[in-house]
């Protein structure tokens, strides 16, 4: 038994997402998101359901907290709803909305507990959906002036801020497959939509620069290991093409001021419009990179692979099988993402916002659920991170996927994610083994090999 000893001030923390965990979806003035409109129609997610009450943290944050605390967590990753804030999206604040976070982000200041706050996690208001959603260019002022309002409520209190959470999934999965919200199949709608999501965040980088609030911002993107199938040329340009529309579109205007041209080349009309000077815009200096991972796969030419000709194949370690929700086990791509990206960031902080998995949980009479998938998934993340930082990566924190089981998007209640299991029928929160786990790593700040 090696233990691997993390740098000294390394955060560790969970993540949860408001939509995912909140509940409340219509109280004290909230207004209707894309995902409460999402959910309420019919067909749209698994057993038909919906975020309506999901763990009920809008009403049992403090109860929340105070588990937070009992775990030993130093960081809390949370999104703030839109909705709450703006029900209809820009126009009157609602400041019952805001008092919530207002009241979340005291109680963890008083348990000791990090703030990583992120603007958007894909719950856009419906009212603006109405008016084009991420598609219609005004996007990034209504955004700019979303987060403008909550700068001046909670900007003296967050350590970290995050514009957005893994954009692609909103403007590709939301607009171009259809299958999350808004639930649209439109190509040129979702390049344009990703454009937008790039301008709004360079806007709210801006409004935060000149507000001089106090912590530090950045954006959350999912940066997956990708790997091309073969060494055919095929195979390598399918791959190009994959990176570049599913990573390059953001990480490269965020960080190098460029579109992908490969890329841009191959979508051609579909292409999103880019005016004079959006560049300059969106490519702000930005103070740290989070970072989601989950999964490393091979992308492959395939002449039926939609617009980019491409398709992917989940790796996986032969001794692990498969998640629930079919994403691999593959730890050292984590590492590889780390050193890849470091390459373009150099020394730039970054943070993993994201990484867990949803296995098979077998509770016993109890509600205990000895996960030990869990443990072991986590630990070999973990023990890749530390390599990366031993070569020289500047990764300053990890949250895990997530605090709690909650509402899995389109894949509504079924896969379970969280160290702590929910039962959705009392409320009750009872940590997995794969909490009394992360607490004692926590308290050791190492990983044992
Ligand atoms: C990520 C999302 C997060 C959660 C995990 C499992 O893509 O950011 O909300 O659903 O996947």
């Amino acid at each position: 038994m090696i233990s691997k000893q993390f740098p000294e001030g390394f955060l560790w923390g969970a993540s949860t997402a408001a939509y995912q965990v909140e509940g409340a979806w219509n109280e004290d003035g909230k207004g209707e998101s894309v995902w409460d409109h999402f959910t309420h129609t019919p067909g749209r997610i698994a057993h038909g359901d919906t975020g309506d009450i999901a763990c009920d943290h809008y009403h049992r944050y403090k109860e929340d907290v105070a588990l937070m605390k009992s775990l030993g967590l130093q960081g809390y990753r949370f999104s703030v709803a839109w909705t709450r804030v703006l029900p209809q999206g820009t126009g009157m604040v609602n400041s019952s909305g805001l008092d919530f976070y207002d009241r979340l982000v005291d109680e963890l200041g008083q348990a000791g507990i990090r703030t990583n706050v992120t603007l958007n996690h894909w719950d856009l208001p419906q009212a603006l959906q109405e008016r084009g959603g991420w598609t219609n260019r005004d996007s990034a002022e209504w955004f700019a002036n979303y987060a403008r309002v909550v700068f001046d409520r909670l900007g003296d209190r967050v350590a970290l801020w995050a514009t957005h959470n893994e954009p692609v999934v909103i403007s590709l999965v939301g607009y171009g497959s259809g299958v999350f919200a808004p639930g649209l199949a439109d190509q040129s709608q979702a390049y344009q939509a990703a454009h937008h999501l790039n301008l709004a965040h360079g806007k709210a980088v801006q409004v935060f620069r000149q507000g001089g609030y106090k912590g530090q911002i950045g954006i959350v993107l999912d940066l997956h290991n990708l790997i091309p199938a073969s060494d055919s040329l095929d195979d390598r340009l399918a791959w190009q093409r994959t990176i570049e529309g599913s990573q390059g579109i953001f990480f490269q205007p965020i960080f190098q001021g460029e579109y992908p041209s490969y890329l841009m080349d191959w979508l051609g009309p579909v292409a999103p419009k880019v005016q004079d000077g959006d560049l300059d815009v969106i490519h702000q200096p930005l103070d740290f990179l989070g970072m989601n991972y989950y999964f490393t796969s091979e992308v492959g030419y395939s002449a039926g692979g939609g617009l980019l000709k491409s398709e992917q194949r989940q790796k996986t370690l032969p001794s692990m099988g498969y998640t629930e929700v079919g994403w691999g086990f593959h730890p050292s791509g984590l590492r590889n993402v780390l050193l890849r990206v470091k390459d373009t960031v150099g020394n730039l902080p970054i943070y993993i916002t994201e990484n867990g998995c949803a296995v098979q949980d077998v509770p016993d009479k109890d509600g205990y659920v000895e996960d030990r998938e869990r443990v072991n998934y986590l630990r070999q993340h973990l023990i890749e991170l530390h390599k990366a930082i031993q070569q020289g990566v500047n990764v300053r924190g990890y949250f895990i996927w997530s605090l709690m089981d909650n509402f899995e998007w389109a894949s509504g209640f079924g896969p379970r994610f969280g160290i702590v299991r929910v039962d959705y029928d009392t409320q009750r929160r009872i940590p997995k083994l794969s909490a009394r786990w992360y607490m004692d790593m926590i308290a050791q700040n190492a990983v044992v090999e």
